[in-house]
Parts: C-alpha cells; structure tokens; sequence
C-alpha cells in the first residue's frame, strides 16, 4: 500500500470561474487554512507520510494535487508520472510545476500524446488497490479520446484501464462517485455511469457498495483509505455500516470551504509510492 502523499497548501486558493456545479459561492480562506492543516494531521496521524509542493500565486485550484499528474510504479522502468492536460486554461498552469517537482525526485516522465484530448490525472485515473488495472472516467473533464491515448500508453507498461463514462455533472471527475475500499470492494453512486459502466464496475469488486445521489454530492465517495481508517468529510448512518462491514474506521475531517469548488480530502493529495 502507498504510504506517501503529496498535498499543497491552500495559500491561493480561491473560487474565481465556475468549472464545475459545486462552484459558485465564495470561501473562507482562514477556514479553508484550517481544514487543509487538519486533512495534513489526520494523514499523518493514520501513519502517512505528507510531502509538500510549493503553491504558486494566481493557481486558485493548485491545492487540488490529484489532478496534474497521474502517479504509478513499474516493476523494470521504476516510479513514473503521466502528465495531465487540464480542460480549464487557467489549471493547465498548474501541471508543469508538478511535473518538475516529481521530475526533480527522479520519476519518470511518461508522455501521452494527448493532442487536443483532455486527461485529469487522478480526478478521473484511479489505481485498482492490486496496482494492476486502472479505472478511467470520461464525459465532463477527461475526454474519452485522451483516456483511450493513456490506455494505449499503460496497455504498454502491462497496466489495463476499464474505461467508464460520466453521466452526471455534480460528479464530474470519477474521484466524486468511485471510491474502492480495498481490491474487493467499492463505493459507488451508481447513477453517476452510463449502465455499461456499472456492469465493469460490478464485475471489478466483489463488494459493491451503493452511496446515495445526497450521499455522492456530499463527497462521501471522496474519501481516502488509510491503514484501516476511512478519512470523508462526513458520515450518515448508512456509510458506517459500510465502513463497519468493511473492518474500517471512519475519521472525519471538515472540507466545507474546497467543497465549494467541487473537491474534498481525496482530491487535495495525491498518493506517491
Ligand atoms: N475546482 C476544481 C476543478 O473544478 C476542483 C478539483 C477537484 N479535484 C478532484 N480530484 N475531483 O477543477
């Protein structure tokens, strides 16, 4: 299991242009300060090891760190990124600063061609837990033509991808709505597929567990599994017994002022090892 994250702090943070259905309302940056140094504790506290980019003037979204870079290890070629290609110009500033952070740690840098496709790392890109396969979402951030450029790449690398389509705006990145708890099984807003989509998800898990729409756009398939603990910005009863099914600890951690522009504690890290 990854042990390593990397988060970045939330300086210029801000909400500026609507990307998504989430935006609109303006944050607290004493808040969002505060919420984004108890995400970094409770990382830590769940045994992970927090490593930090510097944030840079004018990227308003930079702290979401899942979104710049896909992050993954190959047995013979070692540790490696694939950059993204943001939809939003004012994102695509963001990448070449990740990039040279990993660049400089000596990963490896895979180049997709991704031409004018659009590929949002980790937003839609998540690893099975095994490391073998890769769930790939598409529809409103990542395109299908620029996930189908990355399958090609990681088809390469021994790595396959299940391709899923996005059907609903509110969970626009397949970080909203997918979330696997272990190599067996998954939370899932089911009504965020197309119906094809949730068969591969249903034969992918053994488990699957259903979130609700409310539960969904609430960011409770956004959450990080960490050593046994369930990190989510909050909880219903039903989730609990989910998480209690699946031998794993709930910790909650505030992100009301990230959630106003679309993302929680999953997508402000992005895990390294
Ligand atoms: N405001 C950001 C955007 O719309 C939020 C990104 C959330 N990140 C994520 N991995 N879902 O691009």
């Amino acid at each position: 299991m990854p042990q390593t994250v990397l988060m970045c702090p939330p300086t210029f943070f801000d909400v500026r242009e609507a990307k998504n259905p989430h935006m609109g309302v303006p944050i607290d940056r004493v808040r969002a300060q505060h919420q984004w140094e108890n995400l970094r504790r409770s990382l830590q506290d769940s045994g992970l090891k927090v490593e930090l980019i510097d944030p840079v003037k004018d990227l308003d979204d930079m702290v979401f760190a899942a979104n710049q870079v896909f992050v993954g290890e190959h047995p013979t070629m070692g540790r490696f990124i694939v950059p993204s290609r943001m939809r939003y110009p004012s994102r695509q500033k963001e990448v070449v600063f990740y990039v040279e952070w990993f660049r400089r740690r000596g990963y490896q840098v895979v180049d997709v061609n991704l031409a004018r496709e659009f590929l949002e790392g980790h937003g839609d890109l998540i690893w099975h837990p095994d490391r073998l396969c890769i769930w790939a979402g598409y529809g409103f951030r990542s395109t299908r033509g620029g996930v189908e450029r990355f399958a090609a790449a990681m088809q390469k690398l021994g790595f396959r991808v299940t391709r899923l389509e996005l059907v609903d705006a509110h969970c626009y990145h397949l970080d909203t709505c997918l979330c696997p708890l272990s190599s067996e099984s998954v939370l899932v807003y089911q009504a965020a597929f197309d119906p094809a989509s949730v068969e591969k998800i249903r034969a992918g898990f053994e488990r699957v567990h259903e979130l609700s729409r409310e539960e969904a756009v609430q960011f409770m398939g956004n959450g990080i599994v960490a050593n046994g603990r369930f990190i989510t910005p909050r909880l219903t009863p039903h989730l609990s017994h989910i998480l209690a099914q699946e031998e794993l600890t709930p910790v909650i951690v505030e992100t009301t002022e990230f959630e106003k522009s679309g993302g929680s504690v999953f997508c402000m890290k992005s895990f390294i090892d």
